[in-house]
Formats: structure tokens, C-alpha cells, sequence
């Protein structure tokens, strides 16, 4: 069943209704019909019918599926717009630019009501995004942020705190290892992308208070397992087969997953003589922690859309405004925070 609105217009329309069912003259009728015409044009010109979150076309322009966490949030944000009767349009870029620029313009002339941007890298977006202002479609960025010369042409960005994350990570791992001197690797994320420089500053700025943790190579492992454990294989044959090594971190769970591998296959005991800490709390790094085999992980929410969502139909239907930047939870779990749990909690949620 429909539920009918209760505003001004919609009572003068009922009431209209009522008073022509009640006529039983003809003449009556006619007279009764045409002050009803005349009563829904004067009406009519006032009635403005509210947009719901059901009428809305909203177009994401996802980066891909270089991670279990980008795979979640692709599943979540799918489920988020069918509990609110949003058509979601997802256009998967394959960690391309060009291909979410095109995603865009596609979006722009179909004339969605909005769109959604996790944007791969942070530059580069100002043409585009000028283009969509000009149409008048609100772009909500999700997870990821831009340049800051483009923030005028977005509503709002739904994120975390990048630079906390790597703080988090940081501190985590100065109070792991207490005064001994540790050599970390670090795996950082897609080059030019928000999380990955913010989560690297974050961390470097928590280890620069620990004068005896050094981060003695760092690389991009492009947020993937297969890259992760590629890098990491590098690391361990420049280290001398890694025994030097006191810690890994990697910018997202897949990359340290495959990170886990490598040492396991070089002889070397992660989560025991190599501590590892990373971000995003997938269900494979708990089962890691479950195996001994990896100490922290950074959570970080896959649901970036359901936000976006109650925001934009704010937006769309009272004029709210919203800040900026709408900053999601980042939570640490280590091997302490039961990981079985948290495993099976997140095992069916689409990572
Ligand atoms: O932008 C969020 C990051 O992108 C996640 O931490 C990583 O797994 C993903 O690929």
C-alpha cells in the first residue's frame, strides 16, 4: 500500500474530490468540475511534489576491485540504495582515470540526480567535475578526497580521516615495540591517491616521536594482494632475506595479506618476528590474527554510500546544506579484539 502525503495540496485535492462525488445534479456537476479545474490551477501553480529518495537516479563512478574492502563497499553501496528505492547506476573505472571521467560525462548526459566519485588519485578532476556543477548534478566523493583547488565543485565528501588512520597505525606500533630499535617496510597504496599520502604522513608523523622506529624501504603495492606480496618478496631480498626487519605496514589489508605470504615463504614468522599492521579490517586479515600471523589492522568502513545517500535526499528535498566533509569511524583491533569475531561478523558482508 502507498501512503499518501499529508501536505496543503494534497488535503485541497482530496477535499476538491469529496465535493464532486457528492454533487448528484449534472448542472451542478459542471459547476462543481470547473471550480475544481480553477481550484487545482491556483493550486497547481504552489505544488512543488517533494523529491523522495525513491525518485532519485544517482550515478557512482566506483574506482574497481583492486581490494576485498572495494569489493564491500561496491556490495554495501548496492544494498544501501535498494533500502531507499535509489536507482543506483555503478560504472567500474578498472583503476583507470580516464575511465571514470568518462563515467562522469556518460552520467552528466543521461542527466542523473547526482553522482557519487571515489576518485583513484587526487588531481585532475576539475574539468570534469566544472562540467557536472554547470548541469547542476551534485557530486558526493566517497572514501577518497581530491585536490583541494577543486572543492567548490563537489557537496560534500564522505570519508575517514586518512592521516589519523596511519597515526593510528603509528602509535599502535611505537607501543608494540617499546624502545627497540625496528626497521619497517612500508607498502603504500596507489600513487597520487588521498589515502595512500595521508596514510603515509600519518604514520610518519607518529614514528618521528620514536627516534629508534625507521622505515628503511617503502613502495607502492597499488592496494592489491598480488602486488603486496610482489613488493614485499623485494623487500626481503634487499633486507638480506629479512631478518633485519621488525615490522611491516601496508596502507590496506590486501596488500599485507600478500605480505604475509612472501614472509612465509622466505622462513620468516609474521605477526611473531615481523609485526604487521595495516588498514581497513577485512575478514582475511582476522583470520590472520586468528593463525598468529598478523597483530593491528585500522578499520575502516565499507559503508561510505548510506551516508551519502541520507544526505543527498536531505538535500534534494529540504535544501540542507551539508559540511564539507562527513568523517566516517576509524576503530584499531589488534590480536587482543577477538578476530574470530570479527571475522564472522564481516565474513558474509561482500569482501
Ligand atoms: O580508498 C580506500 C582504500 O581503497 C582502501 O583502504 C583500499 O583497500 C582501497 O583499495
Amino acid at each position: 500500500m502507498t501512503d499518501r502525503p499529508s501536505t496543503p495540496e494534497w488535503c485541497l485535492i482530496t477535499e476538491l474530490g469529496h465535493r464532486i462525488t457528492k454533487v448528484h445534479n449534472k448542472g451542478k456537476r459542471l459547476m462543481a468540475l470547473k471550480a475544481v479545474l480553477v481550484s487545482l490551477a491556483l493550486a497547481g501553480a504552489a505544488f512543488v511534489p517533494p523529491v523522495s529518495a525513491a525518485q532519485l537516479t544517482v550515478g557512482f563512478s566506483q574506482i574497481g576491485s583492486e581490494s576485498g574492502w572495494r569489493a564491500a563497499e561496491t556490495t554495501v553501496s548496492k544494498s544501501e540504495a535498494a533500502k531507499r528505492g535509489v536507482n543506483l547506476k555503478i560504472a567500474d573505472a578498472q583503476q583507470k582515470q580516464e575511465n571514470q571521467i568518462k563515467a562522469i560525462r556518460s552520467f552528466v548526459a543521461q542527466g542523473v540526480d547526482a553522482i557519487f566519485l571515489a576518485p583513484v588519485v587526487s588531481s585532475g578532476w576539475e574539468a570534469v567535475l566544472k562540467e557536472a556543477k554547470d548541469a547542476k548534478i551534485p557530486v558526493i566523493l566517497l572514501d577518497r578526497d581530491i585536490d583541494p583547488s577543486g572543492k567548490e565543485l563537489y557537496l560534500t565528501a564522505v570519508t575517514s580521516d586518512s592521516v589519523h588512520e596511519g597515526e593510528v597505525a603509528g602509535d599502535w606500533l611505537a607501543k608494540a615495540v617499546g624502545d627497540k630499535a625496528c626497521n619497517v617496510v612500508e607498502l603504500q597504496g596507489t600513487v597520487g591517491a588521498s589515502v595512500a599520502t595521508n596514510r603515509k604522513k600519518g604514520f610518519d608523523t607518529a614514528i618521528a616521536k620514536h627516534a629508534n622506529i625507521k622505515v628503511v624501504r617503502s613502495q607502492t603495492g597499488d592496494f592489491t594482494r598480488a602486488k603486496g606480496k610482489e613488493v614485499m618478496e623485494s623487500f626481503i631480498k634487499a633486507e638480506g632475506g629479512g631478518k633485519s626487519l621488525c615490522a611491516v605496514y601496508a596502507h590496506n589489508d590486501d596488500m599485507m595479506v600478500g605480505a604475509i605470504q612472501a614472509m612465509k615463504e622466505a622462513g620468516l614468522k609474521p605477526g611473531k618476528d615481523i609485526l604487521t599492521v595495516s588498514i581497513d579490517a577485512v575478514p582475511d586479515i582476522f583470520k590472520a590474527m586468528v593463525a598468529g600471523e598478523a597483530n593491528a589492522t585500522v578499520e575502516l568502513t565499507p559503508n561510505m554510500a548510506g551516508p551519502a545517500l541520507d544526505t543527498l535526499t536531505a538535500y534534494k528535498e529540504k535544501g540542507t546544506v551539508p559540511p564539507k566533509w562527513i568523517q566516517t569511524e576509524s576503530k584499531l583491533y589488534t590480536s587482543a579484539d577477538d578476530p574470530q569475531k570479527a571475522y564472522d561478523g564481516k565474513k558474509g558482508l561482500g569482501y
